[in-house]
């Protein structure tokens, strides 16, 4: 249980924010998130565009939210198969929501084996040969995904002793490895996953209950001791100009600055989700796509078309200097 990590580990004090970066609202309290809505902006430093490939080192990049429906599977089968199909790096998709993984449908993969078929062989230790045959092979792109189990039951199975022998072998087989997580704040295998990770996204849309369940999830991973500011980003999607919290006030209520915004489409998005084709793949202009090249870059900045920032962005005055 998380909450025994909690006790076994002397709670400290919050880390001082680096200079630049905004001062978090105090506490989850809602009227903080008000007070916090007339803030600025501060804009994220971008890694830097251009990297070679060689100076790439592994990246397990873990998408979570503790809120359904803010976009971790969009965002995490979108950037595998940005990467994948960009970088020519070996891309794994791992989908951990055992009990409603949707990872498939975003990539069209709607048959093929599962981590169903997996977990005999992750009680005693997984070869390599047996971690590739469990998985699907996202053509286009050349992303190997590790689908949800078809009987959500069978996810009682997989624990953390479980995620870290498929962790090791992914870790061999795959340069950037990229988990989708089901919607939850509090739980054991989620932790492992956070701590196992290189990068880890988190997700809100700007609505108040996102947003205050993730300032809890902020100030939990504070607690254990996660290196927030290190490995933690925050990206907004749904954003739009009718939201009640702007992203400015988003970044001051939660005390981190935003990686990116993400706009709203549902058309567009639909659209994809229906054909199983990404949006990075079929609408590279988009700016909903253009957003999501900006988390790419992150995780892996070798994308040597530049990063434009989009409409929304700029409305919003997002990466420039105030
Ligand atoms: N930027 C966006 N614009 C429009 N629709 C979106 C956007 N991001 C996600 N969606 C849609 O919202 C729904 C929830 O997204 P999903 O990735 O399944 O959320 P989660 O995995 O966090 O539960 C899906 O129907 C998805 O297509
Ligand atoms: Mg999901």
């Amino acid at each position: 249980m998380v909450v025994s990590r909690l006790s076994s580990s002397p709670v400290p004090e919050y880390e001082p924010l680096p200079e630049e970066a905004p001062e978090g609202a105090e506490g989850t309290d809602i009227r903080s998130l008000r007070r916090a809505a007339g803030a600025e902006v501060l804009p994220f430093r971008q890694n830097r565009r251009g990297t070679s490939p060689e100076v790439i080192t592994q990246q397990i990049v873990v998408v979570c939210g503790p809120k359904g429906g803010v976009g971790k599977t969009f965002l995490a089968s979108n950037l595998a198969a940005a990467i994948a199909e960009r970088s020519k790096l070996q891309v794994g998709l791992l989908d951990l929501d055992l009990a409603g993984g949707e990872a498939g449908l975003y990539l069209d993969l709607l048959e093929g084996p599962s981590l169903q078929d997996l977990l005999p062989s992750l009680k005693g230790g997984l070869s390599q040969d047996h971690l590739l045959a469990g998985l699907v092979i996202h053509r286009p792109t050349g992303t190997r995904v590790l689908l949800s189990p078809a009987r959500p039951e069978l996810s009682e199975a997989f624990g953390v002793g479980e995620y870290q022998t498929l962790v090791a072998a992914a870790r061999r087989e795959f340069q950037i490895i990229i988990v989708d997580t089901p919607s939850a704040a509090d739980n054991d295998l989620l932790y492992e996953a956070l701590e196992t990770a290189t990068l880890i996204l988190l997700l809100t849309t700007p609505d108040t209950a996102s947003l205050r369940r993730c300032k809890v999830m902020i100030d939990l991973m504070k607690r254990l001791n996660l290196p927030v500011h290190e490995k933690l980003r925050v990206v907004l999607n749904l954003a739009g100009p009718s939201a009640r919290v702007t992203p400015a006030g988003v970044q001051a209520f939660l005390g981190l600055r935003l990686l990116a915004i993400i706009g709203e489409d549902r058309k567009a998005v639909d659209t994809s989700l229906f054909e199983g084709i990404p949006l990075v793949l079929s609408h590279r202009q988009h700016p909903v796509a253009i957003s999501l090249m900006k988390v790419a870059n992150e995780v892996c900045p070798i994308f040597l078309e530049p990063v434009r920032p989009n409409r929304l962005a700029r409305a919003f005055n997002i990466g420039r200097r105030a």
